[in-house]
């Protein structure tokens, strides 16, 4: 199949090289000719496992190119939208800009049969207005709205055998012909039995938001226990573990902690209330407030913890700070709790030393009053407190008996609760985790 990928950001990029993995001729289209340059040469502008080495060999087989001109999307017959919607300024609402521009300078490129696939995540609503600008232009395609659910660090994989499929599209016939077309796109997704939900526009758009409002929440959920077992002496860890093994509830995405962040959960969370606010149900979704101050608190929580740990005092003392992307495997500092962290124990005073293994540079470009250091050996080196706030696998095997040569005061704020506590107290250690004694 001819496929045309209109944003190369993170989804956008992943998208275009796993379907050309798929065996279909992809052309990827961005207006950052930069972004483009990069990417035709085989070289993301992000860090994701398996990206670099499809990007390559589709490039090499010749079936996937790139392109800053919307007119090389003509004579494709499905066209991916996959560009960015972010939280707009001052608001808490998404910003539909690129949506809407992607569309306009899509559209006088469309020839009649064309299919043009919606990803982004949007606002309930949009793809209906799309749909209807669509027609109006005249040219005969027509919208189907495919959500995706691609975690960092497991985007190729994620977009190569995703756990569901979404489809919204028109009923009758067209929604027939789009549904027809989407399942040949994901023939192998579909052969291996992946479960495919046929809809219309608003459901599919809503599912993605509910997906992601239901797992901030869930985090949300054990970060308050976490507030709880604070105050009441009691261990959040051994409570997840507790109620995890109910099936009902489940154990994954129940690790109290620094709170969630990255490009998705935290701006969803409140598009959606403010969606459901302009639908005059902002009733229904109120909690999702809560759930993101509850977020912000822990953030909060970790500094305070730290400067208790400093006897009060964070003024020049030199901090360790573990972590800087929003999770593992990622180089991605979007309202990261981990950078936040960093940047407002330095505002306290102290002198802050952030590691991460991917994420120094994108730190760098946007805090570069921080001190970075690529080895961790080097950031903690006569630390008066350790701050871990990303649980890379580097930093979670530390051995606390070697480091606590290396460092002024054997104090350790365990903002990610992925330390055994007792082997770190054992070698001497200070520990402190979220929700723990
Ligand atoms: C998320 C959704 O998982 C994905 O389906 C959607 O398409 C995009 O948003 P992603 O942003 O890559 O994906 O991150 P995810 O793995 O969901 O983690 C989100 C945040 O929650 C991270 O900051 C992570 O550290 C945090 N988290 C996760 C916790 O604090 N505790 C947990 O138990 C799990």
């Amino acid at each position: 199949m001819r496929i045309s990928v209109i944003g190369c950001g993170y989804l956008g990029a992943v998208h275009a090289a796993a379907m050309a993995e798929l065996g279909h001729e992809v052309i990827g289209i961005d207006i950052d000719a930069n972004k483009i340059a990069n990417l035709a040469e085989g070289k993301p502008p992000f860090f994701e496992p398996g990206l670099p080495e499809i990007l390559s060999s589709a490039i090499a087989s010749g079936r996937l190119s790139f392109s800053t001109d919307m007119a090389d999307a003509a004579g494709a017959t499905v066209h991916f939208v996959a560009v960015g919607t972010p939280q707009k300024r001052g608001s808490s609402a998404a910003d539909l800009r690129y949506v809407n521009a992607a569309f306009a300078s899509l559209a006088p490129h469309l020839a009649a049969g064309d299919l043009v696939v919606g990803k982004s995540t949007v606002p309930v609503g949009t793809a209906a207005r799309l749909a209807a600008d669509l027609t109006a232009a005249g040219s005969g395609a027509m919208l189907a709205w495919n959500p995706e659910f691609l975690r960092e660090g497991f985007a190729v994989k994620d977009t190569i055998s995703p756990d569901r499929l979404v489809y919204g599209v028109p009923s009758g016939a067209e929604g027939e012909r789009a549904s027809a077309l989407l399942n040949e796109i994901y023939a192998s997704a579909v052969a291996t039995g992946t479960p495919v939900v046929v809809t219309d526009y608003a459901t599919s758009e809503l599912v993605k938001v509910a997906a992601n409002a239901f797992l901030a929440t869930k985090i949300s959920f054990i970060n308050a226990m976490a507030e709880i077992a604070e105050v009441a002496g009691a261990d959040v860890t051994q409570l997840a573990d507790a109620i995890g093994y109910d099936n009902r509830i489940g154990r994954r995405f129940l690790n109290a902690g620094v709170g969630f962040g990255g490009g998705c959960l935290p701006k969803d969370i409140r598009a959606f209330t403010a969606r459901a606010e302009e639908l005059g149900r902002g009733e229904s979704v109120a909690f999702l407030k809560e759930v993101d101050q509850i977020n912000l608190r822990r953030r909060q929580r970790v500094v305070d913890l730290t400067v208790e740990a400093l006897d009060g005092r964070a003024n020049e003392k030199k901090v360790a700070v573990l972590g800087l992307a929003f999770k593992p495997y990622s180089d991605d500092v979007r309202d990261s709790p981990a950078l936040e962290v960093a940047v407002q124990l330095r505002g306290l005073g102290a002198r802050v030393v952030a590691t991460d293994p991917q994420a120094i540079e994108n730190s760098r470009r946007l805090h570069p009053q921080l001190e970075y250091e690529a080895d961790a050996l080097d950031a903690l080196r006569d630390a008066d407190v350790l701050v871990l706030v990303t649980e890379w696998p580097e930093f979670r095997e530390l051995d606390p008996v070697a480091i606590g040569e290396i460092v002024r005061t054997r104090t350790i704020v365990d903002g990610r609760n992925c330390l055994d506590a007792a082997a770190w107290r054992a070698a001497g250690w200070t520990y402190r985790g979220l929700g723990r004694p």
